[in-house]
């Protein structure tokens, strides 16, 4: 499974890209409204510059000629953007347009599975379910996970399911299990993720008994 980190601040990027374990990254308006006072052309390129994969940067427009044309001068800033794109019939045919330039999409606020696979027929990159957001709601975010990974592998749809909306380092052994191509993950969720007491108390046994032994 692919690790992309779901932020769009460049400090903590920086920081988890140098586990040497990260393969993208996906903003969303959300996300770049907290980084205050930069210009959203300036923080994505910045992003590419760190991080050598996929980099996903929504669009504001809500009809597709809106999209297309945002989507469009993202996709100019560099090699690795994903245009992502909201689920909805715009949406789609937003993402058939790009699909025929050759421009990757994500599309995103996925919420059921024949959504999903609306996306991948219009011919998606990646679909990203939201996990979170339907716990939220009392509603089995993994089950979407695990459906669209069958429906994709029944029909051999090159899709990509990018588990997004994670809440917790569980919600990423899930995804895994349930087979998603690709988890977006917060910062503070991969520091949950490495984080382990038995193996802190593991380094202080070992580094004691070395210093006892007087070596
Ligand atoms: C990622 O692409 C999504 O925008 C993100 O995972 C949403 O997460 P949230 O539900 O925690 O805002």
């Amino acid at each position: 499974m692919k690790f992309f980190i779901d932020t769009a601040n460049v400090t903590e990027i920086r920081r988890i890209s140098e586990w040497g374990i990260l393969d993208g990254v996906t903003t969303n308006p959300s996300l770049i409204a907290k980084e205050s006072g930069r210009p959203f052309e300036a923080i994505i390129e910045e992003i590419c510059a760190i991080v050598d994969g996929p980099i996903s940067a929504e669009v504001i427009a809500l009809d597709a000629p809106g999209m297309i044309e945002e989507g469009r001068k993202l996709a100019k800033i560099h090699r690795n953007i994903v245009v992502k794109v909201p689920l909805t019939s715009e949406g789609l045919k937003a993402t058939r347009a790009f699909q025929e330039e050759g421009i990757r999409t994500n599309v995103t606020l996925c919420f059921s599975a024949t959504q999903g696979l609306m996306a991948a027929k219009a011919g998606a990159t990646y679909v990203s379910p939201f996990i979170g957001r339907l716990d939220d709601i009392n509603l089995p975010g993994m089950d979407l996970i695990a459906e669209l990974t069958a429906i994709f592998a029944n029909y051999d749809l090159p899709t990509q399911v990018l588990a997004a909306s994670i809440r917790s380092p569980r919600h990423v052994t899930d995804a895994a299990l349930a087979g998603a191509h690709v988890a977006t993950i917060p910062t503070k969720v991969f520091d949950q993720m490495l984080a382990h007491p038995l193996t802190d108390k593991g380094i202080e046994g070992f580094l004691a008994d070395w210093k006892k032994s007087g070596r």
